[in-house]
């Protein structure tokens, strides 16, 4: 064999070496996406700016974490592999949900539970017994929907992060951080970012449940107060049971109150973060006003902050609006006195069934046309509003009105 063709020889082995290599590399990677391997973002990479409308997220892990297993964490990686934009602790995802059957699409909205990370979210979901008594309001539906049917590998649409209760990234003020059952999510997504990006700041995180087994967390919370001194961690059952160590498990027995913080809070000035259920929040965070605690340091979000009075709300002005409101579409005329924070729950209290979300003016769930007549807010809601159309969650009669619902 001459030197050409040997050369000739050699470099058409290496042609088929290459291009073999190339084409094993192509098929790894297709058959990794097709199984929903490989598709994570690399762990230094962040997105900018957040998508609009849904995306496709696959439930990479499940793991409940309370004794007695109602709070289950999802662990979300996006389909596309793509990096995700960070979000503000204390924000929440909307996830649009196909039940059974196919027959509906229900859409509801869940608190991030741990700090940004570029490589997956991660929420906490309590589950919800429906009521007995209002099965037309559907609690429960979407809760039980995660625990008994949403398991690992399974696909979900999800919207960007949204929502206007989160941490102030720049405050150097203590923060004082509260959580009542679920309403813990929030929080540790708070807590577990300001440890990192604010490690000089004073945390005091309180947290109340009835007893150890709705105890959320504990391991985690224990040893993150254990690794940074300047984390003060009151926990508290209401109705501790025998087996519940005071002073180990839990450290005040009752309810989170102010009578509570004034008894372990230094003095000073503080940011108080607050979140739990609503009979939690239509005492607690009145109260805080009343200690003193200016309406620029509280922030608080309840299962909805539409079913909370906003302290200092002027009730004269409501008392004053006493009008008619139809929802055309359900064909009932009713008439509005005052006595609810929103229309969303205006409509609830006289069986009027309506979709609802976040029932914090986020995720726009619960949208409809105003036929006639205005809405007023509070606060300007985080959803952008079509033309005509308004929040139930978060509104009220400006004057009469005719709304499609
Ligand atoms: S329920 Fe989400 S905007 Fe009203």
């Amino acid at each position: 064999m001459s030197a050409a063709q040997l050369l000739a020889w050699i470099s058409v082995a290496l042609l088929l070496q290459l291009s073999t290599g190339i084409a094993w590399t192509l098929w790894r990677r297709s058959t990794a996406r097709a199984a929903g391997e490989g598709a994570m973002p690399a762990p230094h990479a962040r997105a900018d700016a957040a998508w609009s409308g849904w995306r496709e997220f696959r439930v990479s892990r499940r793991e409940y974490e309370d004794p007695a297993c109602t709070q289950c964490s999802f662990y979300l990686q996006p389909v596309d592999a793509q990096p995700l934009p960070a979000f503000k602790p204390g924000q929440f995802l909307t996830f649009s949900l196909d039940l059974p059957g196919g027959l509906r699409t229900i859409t509801r909205c869940y608190s991030l539970s741990d700090r940004p990370e570029p490589t997956h979210y991660r929420v906490t979901i309590k589950r919800v017994p429906p009521p007995t008594d209002h099965p037309e309001f559907e609690s429960g539906l979407s809760s039980n929907h995660f625990h008994d049917r949403v398991q690992v590998g399974d696909l979900l649409r999800v919207k960007a992060p949204s929502g206007h209760f989160f941490i102030d990234p720049d405050a150097a003020v203590p923060a004082v951080l509260i959580a009542g059952g679920i309403g813990v999510t929030p929080m540790i997504s708070m807590l577990r970012w300001s440890l990192v990006h604010q490690p000089q700041r004073v945390l005091h995180f309180y947290y109340g449940m009835r007893n150890g087994r709705e105890h959320a967390f504990k391991p985690q919370l224990e040893a993150l107060a254990a690794a940074h001194p300047l984390l003060r961690l009151h926990v508290a059952y209401s109705r501790p049971d025998a087996s519940d160590r005071e002073g180990l498990d839990f450290q005040h027995k009752g309810h989170v109150d102010v009578e509570l913080l004034r008894r372990t809070l230094p003095h000073g000035r503080h940011q108080f973060y607050v979140c739990g259920p609503p009979a939690m929040m239509q005492t607690l965070v009145p109260a805080l006003a009343e200690w003193g605690v200016p309406l620029t340091d509280l922030h608080y979000e309840a299962f909805g902050p539409a079913s909370i009075r906003q302290p200092g709300s002027n009730d004269a002005v409501e008392a004053a609006v006493a009008v008619e409101v139809q929802f055309r579409r359900s064909g009932r005329t009713l008439a509005w006195d005052g006595r609810d924070a929103s229309l969303l729950d205006f409509a609830e209290r006289h069986g009027i069934a309506v979709e609802s979300g976040c029932r914090s003016g986020g995720c726009g769930s619960c949208e409809t046309r105003v036929l006639e007549g205005s809405v007023q807010y509070e606060h300007t809601p985080d959803h952008d509003l079509a033309p005509g159309h308004c929040l139930l969650c978060v509104g009220r009669p400006a004057s009469a009105l005719v709304l499609e619902a």
